[in-house]
């Protein structure tokens, strides 16, 4: 049941704050059969590092991990946008990049959306700048369907989607609901609430 404006964010279920599901946890599971599958004979007999951009991958990864029955390393990074002032200056930090894990291996670079690509796109430069890598593919939840500053692409995509706000699996709304199992959207009273 759906809760009126005054208990925003604050009901018990957080389901509730959903207008609707688009993925429930069984179809998202049945998708990463099918992805890790397609993964697992790319890579078999390279050396693989999946690199998970925290913290909206951390779900799809544990998730997606578990049905590669590869001898895969795994590392995490962190991935900010400097504003240097009034303006983005465009730079992304990385943080918590490892080339012992990178170097000399093939890179395949997990996040939970593709949005405007900025975060995928300037992780990838990155990694290409500070560490030597023998490639770097992509891989990724959700893949909304628009124009983006940048030309980039997943080489691997679990369900493109509208572009509208979701959350869930992963990912957050004001750090809310990443614990939810399934994707869904969230309501436009909820998102109004919050800028308040
Ligand atoms: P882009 O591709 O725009 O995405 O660099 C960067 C990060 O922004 C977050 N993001 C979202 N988070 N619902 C969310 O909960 C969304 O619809 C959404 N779009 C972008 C996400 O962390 C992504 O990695």
């Amino acid at each position: 049941m759906r809760g009126g404006a005054g208990d925003v964010a604050t009901g018990a279920d957080p389901l509730d704050d959903l207008d609707r599901v688009l993925f429930h946890e069984g179809e998202i599971h049945r998708r990463l059969d099918e992805l890790a599958e397609r993964i697992t004979a790319d890579f078999r007999g390279k050396p693989l590092t999946v690199l998970a951009i925290l913290n909206g991958s951390l779900v799809f990864m544990a998730d997606l991990l578990r049905r590669i029955p590869l001898p895969l390393q795994l590392g995490c990074v962190s991935a900010a946008s400097y504003h240097g002032g009034v303006e983005s200056s465009g730079v992304l930090e990385l943080g918590g990049l490892d080339r012992r894990v990178v170097d000399g291996r093939h890179v395949l670079l997990l996040d939970d959306i593709l949005d405007s690509g900025l975060t995928l796109s300037g992780v990838a430069g990155r990694i290409r700048e500070e560490s030597d890598p023998l490639e770097i593919r992509s891989c990724v939840l959700l893949a909304k369907r628009k124009e983006r500053p940048v030309e980039v692409a997943a080489d691997y995509v679990a369900f493109e989607i509208r572009d509208e706000f979701v959350v869930g699996y992963g990912l957050d709304f004001a750090e809310r609901y990443r614990n939810l199992p399934c994707v869904g959207v969230l309501r436009a009273d909820v998102i109004a609430a919050a800028g308040r």
